[in-house]
């Protein structure tokens, strides 16, 4: 694909709260290109959940186009909106949120193979996948049974073995002291380069942010 994975124009969003309209993100307009990576940053409160949000369907935007991987989504059209969101974060949206989100009754390799189902695809690296982000050991392992660093890494292996597009990752290390943070997040732009997916990154983290290719300020933009 050679234009922008990921693109946005005129992005608005805003809730309603105690009658009154509290405006999050006011006309965004941005573009990924494969390989790239953008940070979001931002005071907490700024928006930076709520736009990850957006960019996978999981919220509707007020006003607005998103597109994704060619496939695009205007906030003022209805038809198969809810289907078209899920087919593609099922197979080319990586979502790592800050927890990870591994099913607690099966093993790692188990929630790498679901995911890979899941993406459609046939699989059966599941385990070299953990592998390469140093958790191969821990394979059989439940969620409960590794550390929270071995877990995230568990669930980039998932996040990579489906092959995305494009990956949000929203606070991947938040929970994770420095070190283990550090290396959770090599582990993550080593990936993205190889992969060459496009990544959007929301941090606290300005060290982390800084890594990215491009930087998204949200932080007085509304
Ligand atoms: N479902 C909702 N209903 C009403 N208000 C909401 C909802 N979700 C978010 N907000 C408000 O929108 C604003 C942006 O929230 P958001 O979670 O996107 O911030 P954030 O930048 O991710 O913050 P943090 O750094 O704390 O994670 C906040 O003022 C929040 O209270
Ligand atoms: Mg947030």
């Amino acid at each position: 694909m050679s234009g922008p994975v990921l693109a946005t124009e005129g992005l608005s969003k805003g809730f309603i709260s105690g009658g009154q309209r509290l405006p999050v993100l006011s006309g965004l307009t941005l573009g990924v290109l494969p390989g790239e990576s953008l940070a979001v940053v931002g005071r907490s409160g700024s928006g930076k959940s709520t736009l990850l949000n957006l960019l996978c369907g999981l919220q509707r935007a007020d006003e607005g186009v998103i597109t994704v991987a060619g496939e695009s989504f205007d906030s003022s059209g209805n038809r198969g909106f809810a289907t078209r969101w899920a087919e593609l974060r099922r197979r080319s949206i990586g979502v790592v949120f800050q927890d990870a989100n591994l099913m607690p009754a099966l093993s790692l390799v188990e929630n790498v193979r679901l995911r890979t189902h899941l993406a459609g695809l046939t699989g059966g690296d599941e385990r070299d996948w953990l592998e390469r982000l140093g958790v191969g050991a821990e394979a059989d392992r439940y969620p409960d049974q590794v550390s929270g660093g071995q877990a995230q890494r568990a669930a980039l292996a998932m996040v990579f073995a489906m092959s995305p597009a494009l990956i949000l990752a929203d606070e991947p290390t938040g929970s994770l002291d420095r070190h283990t943070a550090d290396e959770v997040a090599e582990c993550l732009f080593d990936m993205q380069a190889n992969n060459g997916c496009a990544l959007v990154l929301a941090t606290h983290d300005r060290e982390l942010a800084g890594r990215c290719d491009h930087l998204l300020d949200l932080s007085g933009t509304h």
